[in-house]
């Protein structure tokens, strides 16, 4: 079978233009949103896509948006050409990668971009979001905020996530106009958030979740699992398991949500976890 090798675009209007070009021509998009550094579960969200639609643009754009600067912006791990030869071996491959330098450069700081078009040289650092007061009102100063789901659960300690994730995925949108746009279960909350935002802002796009993608000791795959020290990944496998332990106990009709919710707490922590939260909730 012939491969396909996607088209690198990283200029957004580049990337809008060609978006056009194949709608007017009657074809379909789906948009796969992701952060790099390719694992099986987003090319399941690929393979998903494809049952849908004809063509498949996949974003690989560590957005800074969503990170607070404490977190591992800088860290994230990286590796774009082993992300293209995952992507070339897809069934199907893909149709285009969509590799911005900066989506929040709006054309009046010449020193972030060095050069422009596929295969570009880029600046190592990986720039913060530049906000309007850092740079005399020059930056970026609107936020997409879903304000009631974006509260609580991991928006209580990564306070500004949900808001830069709202905004990088409205800003995708706008560029690459999808019909179709997968996002993963395993990141629940921001699923649901993605969903309500489509909803309230009337865009027309169909958001898919798609289930969790495990390895086979049953830790749900992450990019950042790369991060993980065999012991913390021994950790790590207790939340998989703590969950699995309360969804059967709920089967069977245990049904306080306080004892089903302190048993994955304490589960965890006697794996030597440390909980940010556990929660039962509607996922409306
Ligand atoms: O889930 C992710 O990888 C990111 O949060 C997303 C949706 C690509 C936005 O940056």
């Amino acid at each position: 079978m012939a491969v396909k090798q996607p088209v690198i675009i990283t200029d957004k209007h580049e990337m809008r233009q060609w978006s056009r070009s194949m709608r007017a021509q009657g074809k379909t998009i789906g948009l796969v949103p992701t952060m790099g550094y390719l694992h099986e579960g987003h090319l399941s969200l690929i393979k998903e896509a494809h049952d849908l639609t004809q063509l498949i643009v996949v974003s690989i754009y560590v957005n800074p948006g969503q990170f607070s600067p404490s977190e591992d912006l800088s860290t994230y791990p990286s590796d774009f050409n082993g992300d293209i030869k995952k992507l070339v071996a897809v069934p199907g491959g893909v149709d285009v990668v969509f590799h911005p330098h900066n989506l929040y450069d709006y054309g009046n700081n010449s020193s972030s971009r060095i050069g422009g078009g596929g295969g570009v040289k880029r600046e190592e650092k990986r720039e913060k979001v530049v906000s309007c007061l850092e740079e005399k009102g020059l930056g970026h100063e609107t936020w997409v905020r879903v304000e009631r789901l974006e509260k609580g659960m991991c928006g209580k300690s990564r306070p500004v996530f949900f808001r830069g994730v709202a905004t990088v995925v409205t800003k995708l949108f706008n560029i690459v106009e999808p019909d179709v746009a997968m996002f993963g279960k395993k990141d629940y909350q921001q699923w649901r958030i993605i969903c309500r935002m489509v909803r309230d802002l009337d865009f027309a796009i169909e958001v898919i979740g798609s289930e969790i993608v495990r390895d086979n000791d049953g830790l749900a795959m992450s990019s950042r699992n790369v991060h993980l020290s065999p012991e913390e990944r021994d950790k790590a496998l207790s939340i998989n398991r703590s969950l699995l332990k309360s969804k059967c106990a709920a089967e069977k009709g245990q049904v306080n949500c306080g004892d089903l919710r302190n048993s994955v707490i304490q589960a965890i922590q006697e794996a030597g976890g440390r909980v940010d939260y556990a929660e039962i909730v509607d996922q409306e």
